[in-house]
């Protein structure tokens, strides 16, 4: 969507804060012994109690409100009866919707003492979107955000999952334009103010490539190595955006 009036904003900035607590709140509860299950259960209470609704189940059928990734599984991870050890690289990634406003965000969560493949990973992936940040402002090409994700990925040793990219969002789930995590040169298109996209990196310590499990929602990267995601809704401005899933 395009903010189109400080109502709006407002709008989606309630929605920005609601997702904030949820993952916050998901992500203080991952420790070791519990399963993905019980923290997707944790997630959607702070959604319900706060009048938003988790959108994948309502959009696309999917089992559960948040998406939970474990280890070599990217994005789109089924909660379940899997459980968390001390070790695991865990991917919260959640998209909640109030008064018709949607925001998403994800953060990778470290359980315990990681390797140091996997707290770089996860440092990275934050980094990435940190430096495409700083050049989502109007009157950038769109192309330029994909362009500093993998410039920062590839400086800390690891490589985008390119078949996976961000995307306008506001007044649904997923909106054009795409944001893609690399750069498209023959992708002209501008950033314009008011514009509502999310910015989030998926990466992976291996090649990058992913592959859809049997259970038909789960990506994991092929080669098992670990992945990494970090990703906020922001809205583009002349100056810095907004980040409306931050603190
Ligand atoms: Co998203």
């Amino acid at each position: 969507m395009c903010i189109k009036s400080p109502a709006d904003l407002e709008k989606l900035k309630i929605i920005g804060s609601i997702v904030r607590k949820a993952l916050d709140v998901t992500a203080a509860a991952v420790r070791p012994g519990i399963t993905t299950a019980e923290l997707d259960r944790i997630g959607d209470r702070v959604l319900v109690e706060n009048g938003a609704e988790a959108s994948p189940p309502k959009v696309y059928n999917f089992p559960g409100a948040l998406c939970i990734s474990v280890n070599d599984e990217a994005i789109h991870g089924i909660p379940g009866e899997r459980v968390i050890r001390a070790g695991d690289l865990v991917k919260l990634d959640l998209v909640a919707e109030k008064d018709g406003y949607f925001a998403d965000a994800a953060v990778t969560v470290c359980v315990g003492e990681v390797s140091a493949t996997a707290a770089a990973l996860a440092r990275c992936a934050e980094s990435a979107f940190r430096q495409a940040a700083k050049v989502a402002r109007a009157g950038n090409r769109i192309n330029e955000i994909g362009r500093a994700v993998e410039k920062e990925t590839r400086r800390c040793g690891f490589q985008v999952m390119r078949a996976f990219c961000g995307h306008g969002v506001g007044s649904a789930i997923h909106e054009a334009p795409q944001v893609l995590n690399y750069h498209d040169p023959g992708f002209q298109a501008k950033l314009t103010e008011g514009l509502v996209i999310t910015i989030e990196p998926i990466i992976a310590a291996g090649k990058g490539k992913g592959v859809l499990q049997r259970d038909r929602w789960t990506i994991r990267t092929a080669d098992g190595s670990l992945a990494a995601h970090y990703e906020h809704t922001l809205v583009i401005t002349k100056g810095e955006p907004v980040l409306v899933t931050a603190d």
